[in-house]
């Protein structure tokens, strides 16, 4: 069947959307729903992600993956290459991907993904995860604000444009084609910029700072603590600042 796609000038959420949709009725794998800007624009950790009109561009794919909390881990990998990969042919810009999930380009967060899977309440299956991908094209009118001004950053400079549309098509059919391949890509390995780094690390109320080591073939990361011993780290256990 056809993919489904929906695009908005503005709405509350590109991945609250595609998710009610794919609750409502079976839609085809690679199924988008794509807008220019968000009112309650959604980030990793109940946060908020500031998706202003006329800046960016904010898209969420429906994907059907293995049932597996690895598997889907393995497609939020393949999700940050195939933005790299689709913002380098369509912008001519290389990103760098921060461990777990977001990407930058010269040390400001230019790019956010939130992969969002819906369980099956008995088994704990997968059933389809939806994928929102946020990407700051261009700085916003009023500029960002708050503390958002020293970390946030554009992919695009003044007097640079891209064809947005072009740009979605571009970043869904690479995604497609990495969710394809199995395992965590070895790109997502190669550009990641956090190994090698001392890094902040949160969790459950405490902060400590340690040495990031490497990201391991399964997509976790390695780092060395206070005491010289290696720690593996999920995503689900940390959140990290630079
Ligand atoms: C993060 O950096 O914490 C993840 C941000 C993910 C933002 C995208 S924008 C499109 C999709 N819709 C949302 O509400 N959130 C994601």
């Amino acid at each position: 069947p056809e993919v489904e796609i929906q695009v908005f000038q503005e709405i509350s959420s590109t991945s609250q959307v595609m998710k009610q949709k794919a609750l409502e009725s079976r839609l085809p794998h690679g199924s988008f729903v794509a807008a220019n800007s968000q009112i309650e624009g959604r980030g990793r950790k109940g946060r908020s992600f500031y998706s202003p009109k006329g800046s960016g561009l904010y898209l969420s794919v429906l994907l059907y993956p293995g049932k597996t909390v690895q598997e889907s881990l393995e497609m939020t990998a393949a999700a940050a290459v195939a933005v790299c990969k689709a913002v380098r042919e369509s912008c001519g810009v290389s990103l760098d991907i921060k461990w777990v999930n977001d990407l930058y380009l010269q040390g400001k967060k230019v790019c956010g993904i939130l992969t969002e899977a819906v369980t099956d309440f008995e088994t704990g299956d997968i059933e389809f995860a939806v994928v929102g991908i946020g990407l700051n094209l261009y700085e916003p009118e009023e500029g960002f604000p708050g503390e958002l001004r020293q970390k946030a950053g554009t992919i695009l400079q003044k007097g640079q444009q891209v064809d947005r549309n072009r740009l979605a098509a571009c970043i869904v059919n690479c995604l497609l084609k990495e969710v394809e391949k199995k395992g965590i890509p070895g790109e997502y390995i190669a550009w990641n910029i956090i190994p090698g780094r001392k890094i902040k690390l949160h969790s459950d109320f405490k902060s400590r700072i340690v040495l990031a080591e490497r990201i391991s073939e399964d997509g976790r990361l390695v780092i060395r603590n206070e005491q010289g011993q290696e720690e593996i780290l999920s995503a689900t256990d940390v959140s990290l600042e630079l």
